[in-house]
């Protein structure tokens, strides 16, 4: 997640890409100011600030930060509010539906929606106790340093332990889908066998990776146009999948800690989703 040069070159040119997309698609329902939800767009966090749209910011405390491992307190804002002012929360069936997180770097995890929607979220956008010149205290990952730039999720009343609950940094838009998305189009519905490796994959790499476009783009697509399992040995997927770091130096994808039985689960079901390709969405 380190972010170069390069990184915010793009993203720069996506904000202003995306921001006129925006623009076009929004519509203003009559008599009032709100704008209609458009999901496919989703909320983006930094054309709120832009425009100075997210709010009154207030000053928070969290006890055991999940990410600087202490107490931390921030500046931010309250993420109900943003979310209740851009959507319109009483036309979405919020039992079926799942909030998706998307960072700087494509890392996309998620959460039901009724779960957010049941605590104290916050947008942190600037760390008190950070250094002079500096929104942030670094963080230190795999020896590399970061900072949470520009948003960072976190929850007042929620434990760090709790791993139902997401805490992305580098956070830039917010969007609500269908909680049955992945598994409408994923799931192995002809081969219950592939069921363990689907539910690995959607628990242990979807964050990062997708499917016929379905997923994360931290880390690159698995089965469009061409499959992994079409130009990497079996065998040699398998162990990479692993441990990655025994492969390549300085490698971006973690040591999940998986087995190599639940790795080979996983190959079979990719095996599986080469022969239902779907091109990919743009
Ligand atoms: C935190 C994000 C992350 C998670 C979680 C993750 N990956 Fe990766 N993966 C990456 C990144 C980034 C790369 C590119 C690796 C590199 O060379 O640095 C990658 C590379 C790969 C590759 C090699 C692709 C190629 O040809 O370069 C495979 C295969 C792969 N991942 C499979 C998986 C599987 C299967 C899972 C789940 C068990 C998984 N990954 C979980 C981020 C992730």
């Amino acid at each position: 997640m380190k972010i170069t040069k390069i990184h915010i070159t793009l993203f720069c040119l996506s904000v202003l890409v995306l921001s006129s997309c925006n623009q076009k698609k929004e519509q203003k329902v009559e008599g009032t100011n709100t704008t209609v939800f458009q999901p496919e767009t989703g909320i983006d966090l930094l054309d709120l600030q832009a425009k100075n749209k997210l709010g009154k910011d207030t000053i928070i405390t969290i006890i055991n930060d999940p990410v600087y491992h202490k107490t931390k307190k921030y500046q931010a804002v309250n993420a109900l509010n943003v979310l209740k002012k851009e959507i319109d929360l009483s036309k979405i069936d919020i039992k079926n539906t799942k909030i998706v997180f998307e960072c700087i770097d494509g890392y996309k995890p998620e959460m039901p929606l009724e779960l957010f929607l049941n605590t104290k979220p916050f947008l942190a956008f600037k760390d008190i106790e950070a250094p002079k010149g500096s929104n942030w205290e670094k963080i230190i990952k795999d020896g590399n340093e970061m900072n949470a730039d520009p948003f960072y999720l976190v929850y007042e009343s929620v434990s760090e332990k709790d791993i139902r609950y997401k805490w992305p940094y580098n956070l830039i838009k917010i969007h609500l889908k269908p909680s049955n998305e992945s598994t409408k189009e994923l799931f192995p519905s002809d081969n219950k066998e592939l069921e363990i490796g689907y539910n690995l994959f959607q628990k242990q790499c979807i964050t990062c990776h997708s499917i016929n476009g379905i997923g994360g783009t931290m880390g690159p697509e698995l089965n469009y146009p061409k499959s992994i399992t079409e130009y990497w040995i079996e065998k040699e997927l398998v162990d990479y999948i692993v441990d990655p770091a025994s492969f390549r130096n300085k490698v971006k994808m973690p040591t999940l800690g998986i087995t190599k039985q639940q790795s080979q689960e996983i190959v079979d079901y990719l095996k599986y989703m080469s022969k239902k390709k779907i091109e990919v969405r743009k």
